[in-house]
């Protein structure tokens, strides 16, 4: 069988240039505060979708994103679609637009174009509009066959007609947005030169700034390139002052969130993006990762994900995609350690928390009960799974925690069956396994029935009688030792006539509601093998006891 002839040729590309930029500041920057947030989800978004959104959709999107805490909503692109038209239209004769919030309509630099998208918005409080046309070198020489004077013409001319319109509609507060489209592809100076030309009409100052968008509509060249980009421009902008510098990014290279982060140490005050990354080819800069990075700085990112999983799920019905199990801080298995060495160290962590405010837990970045995550969630058990992740499974189930000596063993017996069976051991029968191996007794095993100590002259000297039962057969057995188990021993012993002794010991207390219960774990050594047993009760004596006949029962 022949194989197809190999097209695969990195020779036909050639590597992004990087920015002459002298004493570049951002790398020295950090991020301090959120961005202002512009949600373009019903716009770019709808865009991408195999099946746009309806206008009963749309409406549910933009509650969504007004819930979330969104400012700036980019509606749609009215003058291109009916759908868009008639929902922005909708927004606004319903009296759905909270009095905070602006939305914004995409435009392209043609007068019918723009004179429809102000149609769409008439009456509104206060939009944004935004105007685009596209830059690139390519797009200039092979799709419009046009120089850059013929390029800054189109965008000149769109401002002046939008200034007009608005001017026209002066009950409404009117801001403008301009994006030189495919900014990436553009030569700094021309897209600088052409920003500049367009704010010559629109004249920003700083209690009415115009927003400078600068997008890479693809991504070319990796994040730290693009930032030196947005400084450059920063530096370079006339009006500064006047100026909200804009990003919006797309994955193509897979770092539009990184992107955005950089672009904000180099000066962007202002990040468009989507829920869940949703957008052309490989989408959107995803806003929810962006905002909870910031939260996991100790930065409020203004948006409330609280109830992130429900946001999320109402998206991905909404736009029909599903959410990848590994989506950061929204996938099912994103706050999930199957592996043991990773379960130990949380465990231990999460142990450590509890006692303190700051959080600082080994694999987990943020708090998963931040995002309404169980921490059940976050140790699963399968048979790469160790002993702190069984033990962790127990004490949140049942409050247990298992001496270390019990951790391995069990854990050996949970990995065999995990093993054994081919998948994931849920925790309701990691619990039954415990209870079957350790607690649970059956008709033919001993049980405590009574016991009554006496204390020896010598304080540490104890005198037991106990009075065990199998099933309608109850025994007598009395002796004598060091301490109360010890003197069981003694009496086991002396009755079965067989040598015990006990390797390992230890109880904890338990609350259970309101009560107090001793919880015991017993290993006894018989006849050269290990038998561990485990019981609780409201007397720790009676706790041991059982916890060591529990481990007879296993023998026998
Ligand atoms: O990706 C892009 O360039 C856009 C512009 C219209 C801002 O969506
Ligand atoms: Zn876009």
């Amino acid at each position: 069988m022949s194989l197809p002839t190999a097209q695969f040729n990195h020779h036909k590309y050639q590597a992004f240039k990087p920015v002459e930029l002298a004493q570049r500041q951002w790398p020295n920057n950090t991020l301090v505060e959120a961005p202002t947030w512009c949600s373009v989800d019903l716009r770019d978004g709808n865009q991408a979708l195999v099946e746009p959104l309806s206008v009963v959709q749309k409406m549910q999107m933009f509650k969504l994103l007004v819930e979330i805490g969104f400012k700036e909503i980019e509606v749609g692109f009215p003058s291109a679609s009916q759908s868009d038209y008639d929902f922005v239209r909708e927004l606004i004769v319903g009296g759905h637009i909270p009095d905070d919030v602006t939305i914004a309509i995409l435009t392209p630099a043609r007068e019918s174009f723009i004179r429809r998208s102000f149609e769409a918005l008439e009456g509104v409080k206060k939009a944004l509009v935004h105007l685009y046309n596209s830059t690139s070198k390519v797009q200039r020489e092979q799709v419009f066959k046009l120089e850059k004077e013929g390029i800054t013409r189109i965008a000149v001319e769109a401002a002046k007609v939008i200034k007009q319109c608005a001017d026209e509609a002066s009950q409404t507060q009117w801001r403008f947005q301009y994006s030189p489209e495919s900014f990436t592809g553009t030569e700094l100076d021309y897209a600088l030169e052409i920003c500049n030309a367009v704010n010559e009409v629109w004249q920003p100052t700083a209690e009415q700034p115009v927003i400078l968008n600068l997008p890479s509509t693809v991504e070319m060249s990796m994040p730290n390139v693009y930032a030196d980009q947005i400084e450059w421009f920063a530096k370079h902008i006339a009006h500064r002052d006047g100026v909200i510098i804009s990003v919006h990014t797309h994955n193509d290279r897979g770092c539009a969130i990184a992107a955005a982060e950089m672009a904000c140490l180099a000066g962007a005050q202002r990040v468009e993006g989507t829920l869940l990354g949703n957008g052309e080819r490989t989408g959107n800069m995803d806003i929810i990762i962006m905002a909870m990075n910031l939260y996991s700085q100790g930065i409020d990112p203004q948006l409330d994900l609280s109830n992130i999983q429900t946001i999320s799920q109402q998206i991905s019905q909404l736009i029909q995609l599903p959410v990848h199990p590994r989506h950061p801080y929204i996938g099912e298995l994103v706050f999930t350690a199957f592996s043991g060495s990773h379960q130990d160290a949380i465990n231990k962590c999460m142990k450590v928390y509890q006692a303190g405010d700051k959080w600082e837990v080994a694999y987990l970045p943020i708090d998963p009960a931040d995002l309404g995550r169980s921490y059940e969630e976050v140790i699963r058990i399968n048979s790469q799974s160790g002993k702190g992740g069984v033990a962790y499974i127990l004490e949140q189930a049942l409050g247990v925690q298992l001496p270390r000596w019990l951790q391995i063993e069990f854990s050996q017996q949970v990995q065999a069956y995990a093993e054994n069976q081919g998948h994931e051991v849920s925790a309701e029968k990691i619990v039954t396994l415990f209870e079957e191996s350790y607690i649970d007794s059956s008709d033919a095993d001993w049980s405590l029935n009574t016991y009554n100590m006496t204390q020896q002259f010598d304080p540490q000297q104890k005198s037991l009688s106990v009075q065990i039962q199998k099933q309608d057969q109850a025994i007598q057995l009395s002796g004598e030792g060091v301490g109360t188990l010890d003197a069981f021993v003694q009496s086991i012993e002396a009755h079965f006539k067989q040598v015990i002794t006990i390797v390992e010991y230890s109880e904890h207390a338990l609350q259970i509601g309101n009560e107090a219960q001793a919880m015991s774990f017993v290993r006894l050594k018989i006849a050269g093998q290990l038998y561990s047993g485990v019981a609780k009760h409201r007397d720790v004596i009676n706790a041991s006891l059982s916890a060591l006949l529990a481990a007879m029962n296993r023998f026998r």
